[in-house]
C-alpha cells in the first residue's frame, strides 16, 4: 500500500485556545512537533501512529493523514495530478466517500467545484481499474477526503476520524450548554490536574468535566469508548489492529486511587443525565454525584482542584441575576475551598469580575463561537486578596 506506507505528515486540527494542550499530548505520545498553529498541530508518523492518535488524543478534533502534496494552478491540473494516485488502495469499488475542502485559489469561486474534481479523479480511476465506481456524497460518517488548496499549493488528506473526536459516545443527552469533551479535557489539563488530588465540580451540568477528569485519573483513553472511526471504512481494513490497540490501552488503564471526585448540580434532571453519561463512560462508580446548590458541595480535606462552569447568560436581565450567583461563588471559594486551586470557566468577563478574587492565571478558549476565559484562583492560606 503506497498511500498508507511510510511516515507521512499528520495534521490534528483543534479549536482556538487548545493548541498548547494538544502539543503537550502529542509530546507525551512521543510524536514530533513539525508545525504549531493556533488551530492545528502537524506531526509526522506512520499509519499505525495515526490510528493510535485517534484513540489516545483527548483535545484534538480529528486526525488528517497527508496522502500527497503537489502544485496545481487550476481544476484541470488538480484532476490530472490526483488521477495517478492509487485510490483503489483506500476506497472499495462499492464503497462510499465524501470530499471537503478549504480553498483559496483564483480559479475557484465555489469550493464545491474543487470537491467535484477530487471526486471525479477518485471515481474515474477506480471505475477504469475495477469496472465499478464507489458512491460519493455529503455524509461524513465513512471515508472523508480533505483538500487544502492555497494558491497553487495542494495538500490532500484522508480524514481518519470522521465525526469530531469530541464525540466519545458517552454523552447521549447533552443537557443545557454542555462543554465539548475536547474542551473539557483541555480545561482540566490547564488546571494541571492529573488524578493525584481531589477533583470538585460544582454546577456539573451533564457531567463532562467530571467524566473527563475520571477518565484522565484512570488513564482510560477516549478510544475505549468511541465505537466508530472513518479509518474503519478503508478498503480491506481489518478491525484486528483496532482491537489490539484497545486491548493494550485497557491493560494500561489504572484503577481508582484514594482521591475523591465530586460533581454537583442544583437541577435533579441534570444530575440524572450526568450519572447516565458517567455510566456509559464506565466511571459512574468513581464520581460522587450530588443534587444541591453549589455552596453546599462538600469540599474534602487534602486539597485539589475545583473547576466550575457557571451559566453566563447573554440576554439582558439574565446577567443581573447571574451577578449574584458569581458573587456567591466567590464567597463560597473564599470560605470553603481553602487548600484548593479553583478554576472558573465563563464566557462573560463582567460576571467573572463579580467573583472578587485575585486572578492568578487566565486562558482563553473558543466555546462554540463564544470567546471564553478560564480564570485560576489559588486559594491557599494567605492568597485570598480581592482584586
Ligand atoms: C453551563 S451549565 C454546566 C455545563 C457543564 N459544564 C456540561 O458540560 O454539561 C451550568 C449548570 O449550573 C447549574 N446551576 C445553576 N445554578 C446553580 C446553583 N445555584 N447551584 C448548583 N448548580 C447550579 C445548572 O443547572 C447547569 O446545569
Amino acid at each position: 500500500m503506497l498511500l498508507l506506507e511510510g511516515r507521512h505528515h499528520i495534521v490534528v486540527p483543534c479549536s482556538p485556545g487548545i493548541a498548547q494542550f494538544l502539543t503537550r499530548e502529542l509530546r507525551d505520545l512521543k510524536m514530533p512537533i513539525i508545525e504549531e498553529r493556533s488551530t492545528s498541530i502537524t506531526t509526522k508518523g506512520d499509519f499505525t501512529e495515526a490510528l493510535k492518535l485517534n484513540l489516545y488524543l483527548r483535545t484534538g478534533q480529528r486526525v488528517l493523514w497527508r496522502l500527497a502534496s503537489f502544485k496545481a494552478s487550476d481544476p484541470d491540473q488538480l484532476y490530472e495530478k490526483l488521477l495517478p494516485l492509487p485510490w483503489e488502495e483506500l476506497v472499495a469499488a462499492d464503497g462510499y466517500f465524501s470530499v471537503t475542502s478549504v480553498v483559496d485559489n483564483p480559479t475557484i469561486r465555489d469550493n464545491r467545484f474543487a470537491n467535484l474534481r477530487v471526486k471525479d479523479a477518485i471515481v474515474d480511476r477506480i471505475r477504469r481499474l475495477c469496472g465499478r465506481r464507489p458512491d460519493s456524497g455529503p455524509k461524513r460518517d465513512r471515508l472523508v477526503f480533505y483538500l487544502f488548496w492555497q494558491q497553487d499549493e495542494v495538500k490532500i488528506y484522508l480524514d481518519t476520524s470522521g465525526p469530531t473526536l469530541a464525540q466519545r459516545d458517552y454523552r447521549l443527552d447533552p443537557g443545557k450548554a454542555p462543554l465539548r469533551e475536547t474542551l473539557a479535557a483541555a480545561i482540566i489539563m490547564a488546571g494541571g490536574w492529573n488524578g493525584a488530588k481531589n477533583f470538585i465540580n460544582p454546577m456539573c451540568g451533564s457531567g463532562t468535566l467530571a467524566i473527563e477528569a475520571a477518565l484522565i485519573a484512570q488513564k482510560r483513553i477516549p478510544g475505549l469508548l468511541r465505537q466508530a472511526y472513518s479509518f474503519q471504512s478503508l478498503a480491506g481494513f481489518k478491525n484486528m489492529e483496532l482491537l489490539e490497540m484497545r486491548a493494550a490501552a485497557l491493560r494500561k488503564a489504572r484503577p481508582d486511587r484514594k482521591i475523591r471526585l465530586i460533581a454537583s448540580d442544583i437541577d435533579p434532571a441534570m444530575v440524572r443525565v450526568a450519572k447516565e453519561n458517567a455510566e456509559r463512560a464506565g466511571v459512574a462508580d468513581v464520581i460522587e454525584f450530588l443534587c444541591c446548590d453549589f455552596a453546599e458541595t462538600p469540599i474534602p480535606e487534602g486539597g485539589g482542584v475545583l473547576i466550575c462552569n457557571p451559566e453566563y447568560g447573554h440576554r439582558l436581565g439574565e446577567e443581573e441575576e447571574l451577578k449574584l450567583t458569581y458573587r456567591r461563588l466567590g464567597d463560597f471559594l473564599k470560605k470553603k475551598a481553602t487548600g484548593y486551586e479553583a478554576f472558573i470557566f465563563s464566557g462573560n468577563r463582567k460576571l467573572l469580575k463579580e467573583i472578587g478574587l485575585r486572578v492568578d492565571r487566565r486562558w482563553s478558549f473558543d466555546n462554540g463561537g463564544i470567546s471564553c476565559d478560564l480564570d485560576a484562583y489559588p486559594l491557599y492560606q494567605g492568597s485570598r486578596e480581592t482584586g
